[in-house]
Parts: structure tokens; C-alpha cells; sequence
């Protein structure tokens, strides 16, 4: 390794917010009840936060949970492999469920987590990412609310990481290497 890095922002601190502010007003809309908002761990964390805020602002009514869901390891390349590393404390059955993620790319993190709270009895699974990934998908699933379209580039920032780095930047960005 060798170079310097340094970080291009793609989606700024402003338009971010904004946006989350939009999406809470597209979510409130829904009227969904006795809603649990369920985060999915970890890289939705900063997301998850702003969203939940922007949410009581509103007036939205909810209880908030997370899960910890693994895909890919350190690297940058997703495993395809999925499991709970941490599950939420929760019962679901008869229950609104609004999924939180960072990014929409194959849709096996978020299909497996819709399947497995329709499998407990959940009555509605809908899902909100910040960010959604083209070209990438490997299951047929769709978010309900999308933040962002986001280009074919890893990301980085607003809880998203490369190894646990970056994940404190309030903007998302592109990690580039110089020389
Ligand atoms: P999926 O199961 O392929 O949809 O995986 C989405 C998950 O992969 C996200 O929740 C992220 O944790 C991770 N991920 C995908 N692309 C990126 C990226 O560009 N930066 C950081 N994490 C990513
Ligand atoms: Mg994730």
C-alpha cells in the first residue's frame, strides 16, 4: 500500500439532510402502525439516527431496534454469505416494520432481513436505504424509500467504511488514491 488518500465528496452534509427530511415527510405518509423502525448494523447507524430524529419531529410515533447483519467481512467485495450477529429483542408479529440500510446493491442483506421478520409475522416489511446501487442486483427486491441513487463506486462515510474506517464523515464520499 502506498499513496496518498483522500476523500471526494459525492453527497454533502446539506443534501443529506435535506433528504432525510424528505424521506421522514414519504414515511410519515404511509401511516404505518405500531411501527418498529429496525436498523440493520452497522454501516445504517448515522443514517438510522438522523432518520429516527427527523422522524419524532414529525411526529411519527415508533419504537427503534437494531440487527447486525454480516455480508462482507473487511473487504470490499460482498460474500454472498449472511448471518445474524446480533438480532433485535423484539416480537414483530402484527407489527409495521420499516428496515433501515445504507445501500441497496445485490439485495441478499436486505431480502434476507424482510424474510426473516415475514417469517416471525411481521404484517408489512418496508424497506428505506440512503443509498441505491445499480447493476448489482442478485435477488428481485426494491426499497420503498430511497435517499439517493448512488453511482457504481464504493462509498464511503455518513457510517459507511472501508475496514471501520471513514464512518464518522458527516458526507458520503469516494476514498481515491493519489500517486
Ligand atoms: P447487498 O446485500 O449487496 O445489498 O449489500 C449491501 C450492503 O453492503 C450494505 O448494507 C453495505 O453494508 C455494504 N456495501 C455495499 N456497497 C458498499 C459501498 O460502496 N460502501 C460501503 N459499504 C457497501
Ligand atoms: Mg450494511
Amino acid at each position: 500500500m502506498s499513496g496518498e488518500q483522500t476523500i471526494r465528496v459525492l453527497i454533502d452534509q446539506q443534501t443529506i439532510a435535506a433528504r432525510v427530511t424528505a424521506l421522514a415527510g414519504e414515511i410519515k405518509a404511509a401511516k404505518l402502525q405500531n411501527l418498529l423502525v429496525i436498523a440493520v448494523l452497522k454501516g445504517s447507524f448515522m443514517f438510522a439516527a438522523d432518520l429516527l430524529r427527523a422522524l419524532h419531529e414529525l411526529g411519527v410515533d415508533l419504537q427503534a431496534e437494531f440487527i447486525h447483519i454480516s455480508s462482507y467481512g473487511t473487504g470490499t467485495v460482498s460474500s454472498g454469505r449472511l448471518n445474524v450477529l446480533k438480532d433485535i429483542d423484539s416480537p414483530v408479529e402484527g407489527r409495521d416494520i420499516l428496515l433501515v440500510d445504507d445501500i441497496l446493491e445485490s439485495g441478499r442483506t436486505l431480502a434476507f432481513a424482510k424474510d426473516l421478520f415475514v417469517a416471525r409475522g411481521a404484517k408489512n416489511v418496508q424497506l428505506c436505504v440512503l443509498l441505491e446501487k445499480p447493476g448489482h442486483r442478485a435477488v428481485q427486491i426494491e426499497a420503498n424509500y430511497v435517499g439517493f441513487k448512488c453511482p457504481d463506486l464504493f462509498v464511503v462515510g455518513y457510517g459507511m467504511d472501508v475496514a471501520h474506517s471513514f464512518r464518522q464523515l458527516p458526507f458520503v464520499g469516494v476514498v481515491e488514491t493519489k500517486g
